[in-house]
């Protein structure tokens, strides 16, 4: 197998035991078809790490400009709501492939890794779910669609997020678990069930367990780093295959409370499990900031800088994406507005996929982080 083989770039993003000894990032982005000189992945990999962005199938079909800077700029491609149950299962006896496969087939086509998100989650659902989902029907439910979807993706799928945002202690569930219909259903079974059935059929992929809102010094924050790190160890303790933990990082610019401290403290008790994490969905929102850009610009980058610095250092961190590469679209545009309509400047690049000072954030984070080890 060559260095630069997309087996070996598969592997190189994929199993922890060959993670460890990882050949040289250099072949990760030497062999793809457009090769990024100067992008984010490339300052990444020089510190044996990864770079990338969510995209989704309307971009893929409609804006070639944004998605010829996605080979640029990213080594790693994520689905944003593609492989999602909305998307993929319109009705119960159906599953429809079609957006998922074309992000695939462009994955492929441009030598990006992929990764799987997500497999069981309380949001984006088909509304015929709650119904079907009963304590006798769920369990079947959901191994045969982990079983169908991680195997129509087997081999070309790198990671997992076989569990999305499965933690809120402030639901009052036990094990500070979330209130979810997946939940209410089968209790914490739902989780071994997920990671045992996607393990089944596609072995190779990291697999992850996906979490948001552990960034800031906020009671709930906290509680929630300490409810993650007891489920990580109580699922490994009873031989659930975990892999890997995804830090989603939606951040918010001109919060104050972002705990560095606490931060690099629970990444490293995470790696202290063995267990590998990824930032995986980072974005900063400016809704607190006034309008002119330049002010935000700045705030979002220092924050975004904030954050990394805190989280680069562990080892175990293996990369990061982005929600997004660009302000021309962000979902937070529709779930979190800012007040005075204008448009967020979450991302790396501005609406003319031009670099923002956040882009500049990440290449310095990059460069300035010890490198892991290789
Ligand atoms: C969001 C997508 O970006 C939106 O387009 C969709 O309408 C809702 O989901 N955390 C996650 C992602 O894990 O799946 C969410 O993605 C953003 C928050």
């Amino acid at each position: 197998m060559s260095p630069s083989s997309p087996l070996t770039r598969r592997v190189l993003l994929a199993a922890p035991a060959v993670l460890a000894c990882a050949a040289a990032p250099r072949g990760v982005a030497s062999s793809r078809a457009v090769t990024p000189l100067s992008g984010l992945h490339r300052r990444a990999t020089r510190g044996n790490r990864f770079f990338g962005t969510a995209i989704d199938p309307g971009l893929l079909a409609h804006d070639p400009a944004y998605m010829a800077r996605v080979p640029q700029e990213c080594g790693i491609v994520v689905s944003e709501s593609a492989f999602k149950w909305g998307a993929l299962r319109p009705r119960p006896d159906a599953y429809s492939f079609d957006g998922a496969d074309a992000l695939a087939e462009y994955a492929a086509r441009h030598g990006l890794p992929l990764r799987g998100h997500t497999l069981l989650w309380h949001k984006d659902n088909p509304a015929w779910l709650d119904e079907a989902l009963t304590p006798a029907g769920g369990e079947r439910l959901l191994t045969e669609h982990i079983r169908a979807v991680a195997g129509h993706f087997r081999g070309r799928v790198v990671h997992w997020d076989v569990a999305n945002e499965a933690v809120w202690p402030p639901d009052g569930r036990p094990g500070g678990l979330r209130d979810s219909p997946w939940h209410r259903a089968l209790g914490p079974a739902a989780l071994d069930l997920a990671f045992h059935a996607c393990a089944e059929a596609d072995p190779a992929p990291l697999r992850f367990l996906n979490e948001d809102q552990i960034e800031y010094a906020w009671d709930a924050h906290a509680r929630k780093r300490g409810a993650v790190l007891d489920l990580l160890a109580d699922l490994l303790a009873r031989g659930v295959p975990v892999q890997a933990l995804g830090m989603q990082a939606h951040l918010e610019a001109g919060v104050t409370d972002l705990d560095q401290t606490a931060l690099a403290r629970f990444c490293a008790d995470v790696a202290s499990l063995g267990l590998r994490i990824a930032v995986t969905e980072l974005d900063v929102r400016d809704n607190r900031l006034p309008a002119d850009p330049a002010i935000r610009d700045a705030e979002v980058a220092a924050h975004a800088r904030a954050y990394l610095d805190a989280v680069l250092p562990c080892p175990a961190v293996l990369g990061v994406l982005t929600w997004g590469l660009s302000d021309r679209r962000t979902w937070l545009n529709d779930e979190i507005p800012r007040a005075d309509g204008l448009p967020q400047r979450a991302l790396p690049l501005d609406a003319a996929l031009r670099r923002k000072p956040l882009w500049h954030a990440l290449a310095a984070a990059f460069e300035s982080a010890p490198p892991r080890p290789a």
